[in-house]
C-alpha cells in the first residue's frame, strides 16, 4: 500500500523499536512507578504491576502494532480500514482525544524536570530533608513559571512532530537514550550501597500481602501499565501504521516491554533505597514530589553531585519529550490521515489546545486554591487528570483493542499481519488466549469492580 505524502516511514527496524521504546520509557517509568509504588504500599504494587504488563499490557501492544501496519492509518482510519461502515472508529477516537488529555498533565511535569535541570546545576536546591520538599512545594505553587514551563515543553514537542517522523523522533531518541541507561545504572550502584539500602530493598520488593485486599492497588497497576507501555490509546498503533512489512512484530514488543519494565524497575531500586537512607522518611507522603525530593539528595552523595543531578534531569527531559511527540503524534496523524490537512496546521492547533488544556494543570499544584484541592473530590486538577486517563480511558482502550483484534477481526486475521513474511511465531496460540480472553475479562473485571465501589 502506498503511503500518503505526509506520512513517513521508519528507516529500519532499529529506529521504530528504539521510537516505541522511547515513546514507552519516560516519566512513567522514573517518575510515576516509584510514586505509584509509594501509594500502594510497596511490593505488592510492583507484583502486580508484572502480572499486569505480561498477562495483558504485553499481548496488547502485539496487537496495536499489527492493526496498525495492517491499515497503516491513524487509530480511527485504523478501525474503519478493517471494519468499515462500523462504530469502531469510535474506539479509535478515543484515543485521539486521550493523547491531548494525557499530554496535558505530562506536559506540566516534563516542565518540573526542566526546571530541575536548572536549579541541580545552579545548585539552587537547599540540603536539609525538610527543606527539600518546602523548596519543591513552593516550586510547583508558582503559576507563572509553570504556565511558562509547560509552554517551553510543549512548543519544543511541537517542534520535533512538524519535522516528521523519520528525522525528529529518531535523531532524538537514538542519541540521548543509551546514556539515560548508564546514568540510572550508576544511580541504583550508588543507592544500594546506601545505608538505609536494605530498609528501601526490603519495601520495595518483599510483598505485604495484607495490602491486596484493596482493589484500588490492581487498578492503579494496570493504569500504570498502560500508562508506561503508551497503550490504550493508539500511539502504538499509530507507531506500527509507520513500520514497514518485513519487520518481526513481536521481538519488537518484546523488546519494548523488557526495556520499558527493565527501566521502571530500575527507577524503584534507586528511589526507595535513597529514600530510606533519609530520615523520617515515608514513601506515601512525597506524592508527585518523590523524585524530586528524593534525587536531589541523592546527588549530593556523589562526587560531581551538581552536574550528574544536571545531567540527569536534562536525559529524563530528552526521555519525557520522546513520550511526550509520541502523545502529540496521535492527534496529528489523525488530522492528517482523516481530515487531510497539512502537517504544519495540524500540529500548530493540537499543540495550541493541548496547552489550554494543561493550564488548569499547571495552576493545580498550590498557585490556584481551587484547583489544587476540588470541592467534594479531594484531590487536585493534576490528579484528577491522571486517574481519569491512566486508570479508565487506557484500560477502556485497551479492552477495545483486545475485543476488536481477537473476536471482530479476529485472531487469525491478526496472525496473517503478524507473522508478515516471518516464517514463525512461536507465541501465536498463547498470544491468541491472552488477546482473546485474558485481556478482555481481565481488564473488564478490574474496571467493574472499580466502578462498583
Ligand atoms: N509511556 C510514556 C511514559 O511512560 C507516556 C506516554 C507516551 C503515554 N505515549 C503514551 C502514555 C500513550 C499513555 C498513552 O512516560
Amino acid at each position: 500500500m502506498a503511503l500518503s505524502p505526509n506520512r513517513g516511514t521508519w528507516a529500519s527496524k532499529g529506529s521504530f523499536v528504539l521510537a516505541s521504546a522511547g515513546s514507552a520509557i519516560g516519566l512513567g517509568n522514573i517518575w510515576r512507578f516509584p510514586t505509584q509504588v509509594g501509594q500502594s504500599g510497596g511490593a505488592v504494587f510492583v507484583l502486580l504491576y508484572l502480572v499486569c504488563v505480561f498477562l495483558i499490557c504485553f499481548p496488547i501492544l502485539i496487537a496495536e502494532f499489527t492493526l496498525g501496519r495492517r491499515a497503516q492509518k491513524d487509530p480511527v482510519g485504523s478501525f474503519l480500514t478493517i471494519k468499515p461502515g462500523t462504530a469502531w472508529w469510535l474506539a479509535g477516537a478515543v484515543g485521539v482525544l486521550a493523547g491531548a488529555g494525557i499530554l496535558s498533565f505530562y506536559a506540566v511535569i516534563a516542565g518540573w524536570t526542566v526546571a530541575y535541570v536548572w536549579f541541580t546545576a545552579t545548585g539552587a536546591i537547599p540540603n536539609q530533608p525538610a527543606a527539600v520538599s518546602t523548596f519543591f512545594e513552593n516550586f510547583i505553587g508558582n503559576g507563572n513559571l509553570n504556565l511558562a514551563l509547560t509552554f517551553i515543553v510543549l512548543v519544543a514537542t511541537g517542534t520535533v512532530i512538524a519535522a516528521g517522523v523519520r528525522s525528529g523522533i529518531e535523531r532524538a531518541t537514538k542519541t540521548m537514550m543509551p546514556v539515560l541507561f548508564i546514568l540510572l545504572f550508576v544511580l541504583a550502584v550508588r543507592a544500594v550501597t546506601l545505608p538505609g539500602a536494605v530498609e528501601g530493598l526490603t519495601y520495595y520488593l518483599k510483598p505485604d500481602f495484607t495490602k491486596l485486599s484493596d482493589i484500588n492497588v490492581l487498578s492503579a497497576a494496570l493504569g500504570q501499565a498502560f500508562f508506561s507501555l503508551s497503550l490504550g490509546m493508539g500511539t502504538m498503533l499509530t507507531y506500527g501504521s509507520y513500520l514497514g512489512k518485513k519487520e518481526n512484530i513481536a521481538s519488537a514488543a518484546t523488546l519494548v516491554v523488557v526495556l520499558d519494565t527493565g527501566i521502571a524497575l530500575l527507577a524503584g531500586v534507586i528511589i526507595f533505597p535513597s529514600g530510606f537512607s533519609i530520615p523520617n522518611f515515608d514513601p506515601n507522603s512525597g506524592g508527585p514530589g518523590l523524585i524530586f525530593t528524593v534525587l536531589p539528595q541523592l546527588f549530593t552523595t556523589l562526587p560531581g553531585g551538581q552536574l550528574f543531578g544536571a545531567s540527569f534531569f536534562l536525559l529524563l527531559t530528552v526521555a519525557a519529550l520522546t513520550s511526550a511527540i509520541s502523545l502529540l503524534e496521535v492527534p496529528v496523524a489523525h488530522l492528517i490521515d482523516i481530515h487531510k490537512w497539512k502537517r504544519l496546521p495540524a500540529v500548530i492547533i493540537v499543540t495550541g489546545t493541548v496547552f489550554v488544556l494543561a493550564v488548569p494543570s499547571a495552576l493545580a499544584n498550590g498557585a490556584v486554591k481551587f484547583l489544587s484541592d476540588l470541592p467534594g473530590l479531594r484531590v487536585d486538577f493534576l490528579s484528577l487528570m491522571a486517574t481519569v486517563w491512566n486508570d479508565f480511558a487506557l484500560p477502556i482502550g485497551g479492552l477495545l483493542t483486545a475485543i476488536f483484534v481477537g473476536h471482530v477481526w479476529g485472531v487469525n486475521g491478526a496472525l496473517t499481519e503478524l507473522l508478515g513474511n516471518q516464517s514463525r511465531f512461536p507465541g501465536a496460540a498463547l498470544w491468541g488466549f491472552l488477546i482473546r480472553w485474558v485481556c478482555p475479562v481481565g481488564i473488564a473485571s478490574i474496571i467493574l469492580v472499580k466502578l462498583i465501589q
